[in-house]
């Protein structure tokens, strides 16, 4: 006597063995879980204007409130997924491609996404956007001018780039655009302190990351 599994056809035999995957269903089974909604928060500007600060700040203030948040960094993406990217025009769009693709998985998983990549033009924010999905996607605009990042010079990448030192450096040698529309939330962090700024930052985020009542 045959089993039941040898007389279906091969197709439903698969189905049957091999349920399908349906990232919807995985991504709101976890932001249940994690009692969150799962958002990319891509924060862009130049070097020195304040992205990490902000991302590191604002992460610490949602996991106070319990939230579940991965950082996605351009120093730290850089030494490891791409590597093998420099600061070309066709390198930062691969860049920003790759790491939009990572946030998306992340986003797909529950998990709440902090991005901070320069993201110097137009173009490659629209490709953020419409890789993690509009819906998805909260754009915050870090305005501080270049004198002003030249001036703090966190990381001492200001002196190299004017010594000449630096190739392609953003702000000098290669455009930075500002934003054409407005963005989500636009920052000034040339004239406010990190407190007003990450206030102003988790205020814009806070409600857009709680999880609707249960219907
Ligand atoms: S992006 O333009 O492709 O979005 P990303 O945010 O990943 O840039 O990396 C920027 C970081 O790389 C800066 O914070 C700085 O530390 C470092 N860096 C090294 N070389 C450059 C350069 N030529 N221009 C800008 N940043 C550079």
């Amino acid at each position: 006597m045959p089993s039941r599994r040898q007389e279906l056809p091969y197709e439903e035999t698969v189905q049957e063995t091999h349920p399908t995957f349906d990232p919807d269903l995985e991504r709101s089974a976890n932001e249940a879980i994690l009692a969150q909604t799962a958002r990319a928060v891509w924060l862009y500007g130049l070097s020195g204007s304040g992205k990490t600060t902000l991302a590191v700040g604002l992460a610490e203030r949602l996991r106070a409130e319990k939230r579940v948040v991965r950082i996605l960094d351009g120093d730290g993406v850089r030494l490891g997924l791409n590597r093998d990217l420099g600061f070309s025009d066709a390198d930062r769009e691969e860049n920003i491609r790759r790491v939009a693709e990572v946030a998306k998985l992340f986003v797909d998983s529950g998990v709440i996404v902090i991005s901070s990549f320069i993201t110097p033009r137009n173009r490659l924010r629209a490709m953020a956007r419409e890789i993690i999905g509009a819906q998805d996607f909260i754009e915050v605009y870090l305005e501080c001018s270049y004198e002003t990042c030249l001036r703090r010079d966190v990381k001492g990448l200001y002196a190299r780039a004017e010594a000449g030192l630096v190739k392609d450096f953003t702000g000098r040698d290669s455009s930075f655009e500002p934003p054409l529309a407005p963005p989500d939330l636009a920052i000034d962090t040339e004239t406010q302190d990190v407190q007003s700024s990450l206030t102003a930052l988790h205020d814009f985020v806070r409600p857009r990351i709680a999880r609707p009542p249960a219907r």
